[in-house]
């Protein structure tokens, strides 16, 4: 298939957003991460989206608005405590799970009687949806397992020739995708940290808690709230173990695991700067606001450079620091070490 590359005019907008109507898939730029879209209420194109991305099929799909009204369409019921999440962070980078209304079709929920909402803040992703006329099914529009893509040229690189269209909106914002809170327990639960942060929901006086499974991995005979939690996740072809602690502690230990890596490219992601010999280094940034927003262009970099063994400098400096450490110890498939 041919896979035409769009930018932000609204007559290109609006041609994207005649694909989605008629049943195609188009990847465009949220402020968190590329999403690639859907019609929500098509269940022929949800099944595109799993075999365009080799997505396992129990796991669901986050359904993209672009005014709060549409929530009651698609949703059961609005507690309480999602009311609050709704007028103080949409727009904005989180995800609502809410009991599902029977409109969303099960190929989009993967069969749950849940459904996760999520309003983007990206003026092109609201264009967008608004020029599609129905709610749009996205999961980030990178192939299954790998980062998720920061950038146009990532997508093209992961769907080029399996999609029908591909918006161009530049480099995304926050970097890693939505906070997840899930609604329809006792209390409300954080799924996935995000650009809306811990402190931030506490801040709007939420009773939220974090899930456990946010920073370890799965138990195989374990059944995690949300799908994608069990899956390996953004997971550069390198070897990557994040190294965590104080600057010095951290320079000497990546020092130290450089000497003993003979033989292989090697590569540092850094935070405190570049101070290390025979090796690829690129910056992290130094708050752990842009190493979100770098993480994942960094580790597709690597693999482009040939890097073999990754060392990840990260220490836990600001409210991000939850969402980077999740993403960073996956693409480390849990390698880290403390010092
Ligand atoms: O920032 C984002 O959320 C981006 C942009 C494109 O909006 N989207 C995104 O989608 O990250 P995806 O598919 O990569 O991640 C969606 C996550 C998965 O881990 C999935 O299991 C979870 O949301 N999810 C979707 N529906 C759910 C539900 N009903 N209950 C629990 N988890 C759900
Ligand atoms: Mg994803």
């Amino acid at each position: 298939m041919d896979t035409k590359l769009f930018h932000t005019d609204d007559n290109e907008i609006a041609e994207a957003g005649e694909i989605l109507r008629n049943g195609g898939l188009v990847a465009f730029p949220t402020e968190t991460v590329y999403g690639l879209g859907a019609s929500a209420f098509d269940s022929d194109a949800a099944k595109k989206i799993y075999a365009a991305k080799g997505r396992p099929s129990d796991n669901p799909l986050i359904v993209h608005i672009c005014d709060k009204g549409q929530i009651k369409d698609i949703a059961e019921e609005i507690p309480e405590s999602a009311k609050k999440v709704i007028d103080n962070f949409m727009p904005g980078p989180v995800t609502i799970i809410l009991k599902k209304k029977s409109v969303v079709p099960n190929d989009v929920t993967a069969g749950l009687n849940t459904v996760a909402i999520r309003f983007p803040l990206h003026e092109t992703a609201q264009k967008l949806i608004k020029a599609a006329g129905v709610p749009i099914a996205a999961p980030s529009a990178n192939l299954s397992g790998k980062p998720s893509p920061t950038k146009a040229k990532h997508v093209v690189k992961d769907m080029t020739g399996r999609i029908d269209a591909i918006i161009d909106g530049g480099e995304c914002n926050v970097g890693v995708e939505s906070t997840i809170v899930d609604f329809t327990g006792e209390k409300p639960v954080i799924l996935r940290p995000g650009g809306v942060t811990y402190d931030d929901l506490k801040g709007i006086g939420l009773d939220v808690e974090i899930d456990k499974n946010i920073l370890h991995s799965i138990a195989a005979d374990e059944v995690p709230k949300c799908p994608g939690m069990k899956y390996k996740h953004y997971a550069p072809n390198a070897e990557v173990t994040v190294v965590e602690g104080e600057k010095d502690a951290v320079q000497s230990k990546i020092k130290e695991l450089l000497e003993q890596t003979e033989g292989k490219v090697t590569g540092v992601l850094t935070m405190y700067g570049a101070v290390y010999d025979k090796a690829v280094m690129l910056s992290a940034g130094s708050t752990n606001k842009e190493y979100a927003k770098n993480l994942f262009a960094a580790l597709r970099e690597f693999d482009e450079l040939g890097v073999e063994v990754v060392f990840a400098e990260f220490s836990e400096k600001d409210g991000y620091g939850l969402a980077v450490k999740n993403r960073l110890y996956k693409a480390a498939a849990q390698r880290v070490i403390h010092v």
